[in-house]
């Protein structure tokens, strides 16, 4: 059946079927090859599209902008605190204004409940760029940064370490059952995604031939492995409060040189990005002053080796983004 994506909003992959998945991968490949040509794409002209963004953002904020220029629309940005979001204004209204005079609107934010009710209200789509619960235009690069470098992505292994409840471990088994990717999440059993999403994920594993385990033991979790993925141990809109009892629990779960040799011969190193993999940021400097931590979720070596994919996966975020504006405005 050809696959339409035409007015949809783009909140969470669980929306979306893998062939649908699949047409905005191989949109991607496209734009990309378009991009690293120079081929002018201005297949969006005169549009115009809205960045709400109620936390910060290096990657999202620029494919987003980079894409819709590329595109040749007009975007405006609409920072933390910046509007009458929230304080003075209802999500719903915003959005019903927003609605009236944008093409698109992208929010990134806090409850996924939110980006939920601008879908329903906006009357035009909104895509998702983040909440506390999942990032699913990160998954595209993903995935796209997987099979760039196997190929394929079905019967393949990918293992999250860390903090597997949050929105990158969340998203990550979603994509993985979407696409037959067998999935690890390995970290304590404390941090494990919520149980009804597992399930929910299993099932739809099962359909597509993979499977889903949770494990607290990085041998069993990292054997195999052809992609491990970390993140950040603390996300943003979590209180500072929490790395004491963090860095507790994950420092066994950082992707070491022996976790990456636990791997496949070869396996690649992912990476959401940002990443405490130094002390080249104030939070860094300041957990190192704190906890004596000078690497996080990742040690220096690994981030900076030929197995670390990090920033062909942050370059794909525009490719994939672009995607999924050019699928759901065109
Ligand atoms: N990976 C990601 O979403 O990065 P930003 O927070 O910089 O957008
Ligand atoms: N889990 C991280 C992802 C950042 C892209 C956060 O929410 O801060």
């Amino acid at each position: 059946m050809p696959v339409n994506l035409q007015g949809r909003s783009f909140l969470k992959l669980l929306d979306f079927t893998s062939d649908e998945i699949r047409y905005l991968l191989d949109l991607s490949k496209e734009f990309k090859k378009l991009k690293l040509t120079r081929t002018p794409h201005r297949y969006l002209e005169g549009k115009n599209i809205a960045i709400v963004f109620e936390k910060t953002s290096t990657r999202t904020r620029c494919s987003f902008e980079v894409g819709a220029f590329d595109l040749g629309m007009n975007v405006t940005y609409i920072g933390p605190g910046s509007s009458q979001m929230g304080a003075k204004e209802s999500i719903e209204d915003t959005v019903r204004v927003l609605g009236r005079f944008y093409d698109g609107i992208e929010y990134r934010g806090f409850s996924q409940d939110i980006v939920e009710e601008m879908g329903a209200k906006a009357g035009v789509p909104v895509w998702n760029g983040l909440t506390d619960d999942f990032h699913p235009t990160q998954m595209l690069a993903d995935v796209m940064t997987i099979e760039e470098n196997f190929g394929k992505l079905k019967g393949l292994n990918l293992t999250f370490m860390g903090d597997a409840r949050n929105n990158v471990g969340n998203s990550l088994m979603v994509v993985s059952a979407k696409l037959g990717i067998n999935f690890t999440a390995c970290g304590p059993k404390e941090l494990m995604p919520k149980e009804e999403l597992v399930e929910t994920c299993r099932k739809i594993a099962a359909e597509n031939g993979s499977t889903i385990t949770l494990t607290d033991d990085p041998k069993k979790g990292c054997k195999g492995a052809h992609a491990i993925y970390t993140d950040i141990w603390v996300s943003m809109g979590e209180p500072d409060n929490v790395w004491t009892e963090r860095i507790k629990l994950l420092e066994k779960y950082r992707v070491t040189k022996d976790i990456m040799k636990m791997a496949d011969e070869k396996a690649i190193f992912l990476h959401c990005l940002p990443s405490f993999h130094d002390t080249n940021t104030t939070i860094g400097q300041d957990i190192a002053k704190k906890f004596g931590v000078t690497e996080m979720e990742v040690a220096d070596d690994v981030f900076e080796s030929p197995q670390s994919k990090v920033f062909d996966e942050a370059e794909n975020r525009m490719h994939t983004i672009k995607a999924v504006m050019y699928a759901t405005l065109k």
